[in-house]
This record gives structure tokens, sequence and C-alpha cells, in this order.
């Protein structure tokens, strides 16, 4: 840390798996363009590493090196947030961060947040006030604390103010400024990879290719559909129907693979038409559910991209923290109901299925949005506490 040539009072922005990077990308531009701001110095506190989880995302996403990588790497809940929290100490003592940005619910978020708060540095919380009200999700509990402990949040949908509200945050700690991750996907739709290219780059056979009339999309990777043997049979059970109807493409994240090479089920996903891939870039996974004619995951991230796409979502759950996405946009909870999903996927092959609209202040302007507040913000602070020492 010695060596550390960073500049003190800078935002301290916090990344550590894979779906920090298209939130935070927005806001670090945003930033960079504001005068009244500090300059940002990027932290990844190294959750994910593999090179597929990594540095293919950072490329697409124009977001910079990160200036620090805490190389915490995988482990237990208790350990990976221990061990983040006990090297991002000497980096806020070193750096002395006007604030702390953390974006999501993923255990980095939490860990940055904890530290910073006791150290009373401020923490601003972007995605902030989403529940599924399912504790059984450890995003579940990242989400509540790092509402309890953070200074300034920053909301995607309304439900999440009143979610906040709720849990007795303050209405002035609280701004509704939309979905950086939006911005996103609205910068980079154009350059989106086209499905054929994907798949060719990965040696998907030629005849599957050449079905591709229509295709749908799979991902899933949360605990509670992956991590046992039952939920995770059947849904590639249910997987292997609905690709009767339509290919799937698959990319697998790191823990669906490590479990299903684990419990012996790879043989049963031959000989069917899906197809697995490694873990995409942005630009990759983009041009796959731009250009799908569903998609089926477990994932949040992706309940709003659909959302944004105009794409049917089928989510394997039962609840989403992200309720607009249901009642505005393209999503479905369906959890792992086999005659349910079947008949949701007939109905989309058949209707188009759900196109949604698009929800209030997904426009692309969300990272500018919170920009602005956040040099407001801080001039206030700074000049109250001005006032406060010449008193
Ligand atoms: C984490 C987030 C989850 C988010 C997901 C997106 C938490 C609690 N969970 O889940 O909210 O939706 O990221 O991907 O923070 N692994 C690798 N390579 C990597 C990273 C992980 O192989 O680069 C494997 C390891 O076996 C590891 C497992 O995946 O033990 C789980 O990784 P972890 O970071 O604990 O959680 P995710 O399941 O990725």
């Amino acid at each position: 840390m010695g060596e550390m040539l960073l500049p003190r009072g800078a935002l301290a922005c916090i990344v550590g798996a894979r779906p920090n990077y298209m939130k935070m990308a927005p806001l670090v531009r945003a930033f960079a363009a504001r005068k009244d701001l500090p300059s940002s110095v990027l932290v990844h506190t190294g959750q994910h590493y593999d090179v597929a989880m990594n540095e293919m995302l950072f490329a697409g996403l124009e977001l910079p090196r990160p200036h620090l990588n805490l190389e915490v790497g995988s482990g237990s809940h208790a350990q990976q947030t221990a061990e983040i929290m006990r090297r991002f100490e000497p980096v806020i003592d070193e750096l002395a961060p006007s604030c702390v940005i953390v974006v999501g619910d993923v255990n980095s978020t939490l860990a940055c947040s904890l530290v910073a708060s006791k150290k009373r540095t401020p923490v601003v919380h972007v995605e902030a006030g989403l529940r599924s009200f399912d504790r059984d999700m450890p995003e579940e509990i990242n989400r509540i604390l790092t509402d309890q402990i953070a200074d300034l949040l920053f909301t995607t949908e309304h439900a999440g103010e009143e979610n906040l509200l709720h849990e007795g945050i303050a209405p002035e700690r609280i701004r509704f400024v939309g979905n950086v991750m939006i911005d996103t996907l609205m910068r980079h739709r154009q350059r989106a990879v086209p499905p054929h290219q994907t798949l060719a780059r990965a040696g998907i056979a030629g005849n599957f290719i050449h079905d591709l009339a229509g295709y749908g999309v799979v991902t899933l990777h949360r605990p509670s559909n992956v991590d046992e043997a039952g939920p995770l049979r059947d849904a590639l059970s249910i997987l292997r129907d609905v690709a009767e109807r339509l290919p799937l493409i698959w990319p697998v994240h790191p823990r669906a693979r490590r479990n299903i090479e684990r419990l012996g089920l790879l043989p049963s996903l031959a000989n069917t038409r899906i197809a697995l891939l490694a873990p995409q870039g942005y630009l990759e996974m983009l041009g796959l559910l731009a250009n799908a004619r569903l998609v089926l995951t477990d994932s949040g991230g992706i309940q709003e991209e659909t959302t944004s796409l105009a794409v049917p979502c089928l989510t394997l759950r039962s609840n989403t923290e992200r309720p607009i996405t249901v009642e505005e946009g393209t999503n479905t909870l369906v959890g792992l109901d086999r005659a349910r999903i079947l008949d949701c996927v007939e109905n989309i092959l058949e209707t188009g299925g759900k196109r949604g609209r698009m929800p209030e202040l997904w426009d692309g302007c969300a990272g500018e949005r919170v920009a602005e507040h956040l040099a407001g913000w801080l001039a206030r602070r700074s000049h109250l506490s001005r006032e406060l020492a010449l008193a």
C-alpha cells in the first residue's frame, strides 16, 4: 500500500463481481465528466477473478482498469466478506476518500460499506432498496444491511423507495434516478456481437447454427437453483423439455458448471438442442439476449435487460426484487414449475409473449443523475463541516 500514488479525497468506486461492472461503468464516466467532483479510484475486490468473469467484461464495457485489486478470491460468505474488509481498511486509511460508491448486492458491496461506515466515510449505494423478501438469498442480507448504513441511496424503481421508507431510512437520503445498468445497455446496443459469430467462436456445431431460426437463452447461477442436486436436476430436465421446442444457448456460470460436473449431470445434456458456452463478454451476451425469442434466467440484471430489450423473460425463481420488470416489463416468475414453464414457452412462441414498456427513467441517463446529485450532496456536506469547524 506504501507506494500507492492515488489522489486523496477521491471517490472510491468498488467493484467485485461481474454484475457490478456494467453498473459502475456509466458512473465512472459520469463522474469524470464533472469538474465539481473529485477524481475516481476504481477498486476491484477480486471476488471474481476468472478471465471470463472479469477481463472480458472490462474490455467490452470500456471500464478503466482498476487502480487496485484486493485479490480476495472465493471462499465461504464469512471468509470472503471478512477478507474484503481486512484488505479494504488500509485502502481507506491511505486514500481518505470523500466517499465510497458501491453498487448492487454482492458480498463486496456489503463488505466495503461496513468498513467505510465504521470509519465515518460516507457510503453511497447505487441500486438501493430492492427487496425479494427472501432471506435465503445471500444478496437480500447484503441489500438490507448496505442500505441501513449507506448515507445516500439511489433507486432504480419506485418500489425501492417504498421499501427503504418502510425500513426507516430518512427520505432525504433517498433519490430515484433510474437504472445505471440500462445506461450501459443503451450505450452498447449497436455494438452487440451477432449471435452466429458468438456461436461460431465457441465452436458450436454447424447444424445448431443452421437451425437457428429462433433460439432461447439460458442463465442459471442462484445457489437455490444450482447448489443442490434436486433443483439442479429439475432445472436441467425442464430445459431439456423446452429445448424440444426451441434450441437453447446457455453460457454457464462457474458456480453452475462446478455443480453440474460434481453431480455427474453433464451427460444428461449431451444430444440435446442445448448449447453450453463458457461465460461470455458483455457485447456477446447483449447480442444473444437482444436476438432471442425468450430468455430463461435466475439472474437479477437479466430480468431488467430483457425488459429494456422487449424480449420475454421467464424467471426461474418464485420471487423478484425487481417487481417493475413483471408489472411493466417482459418478465414472468415461473419458479421450477415445469407445466407452467412449458405453457409460457408455448404462448411466447405463438404470440410473441409480453412486450412490456420501458420503466420510468430507464433512459440511459441514470449515471448523470447520480453524478449531479452526488456533486450537490458533497458540496453541502463540506459547506456544513466548514461551518461546524468555524462555530
Ligand atoms: C456472486 C454474487 C451474486 C451475483 C453473481 C454473479 C454474492 C453473495 N453473490 O455469486 O449475487 O449474482 O456473483 O456472477 O456476492 N468462481 C469461479 N471464478 C470466479 C468467481 C467464482 O470459478 O471468477 C466460482 C468459485 O468456485 C466460487 C463460486 O464460483 O466458489 C462462487 O463465487 P462467489 O463469488 O462466491 O459467488 P457467485 O455465485 O459468483
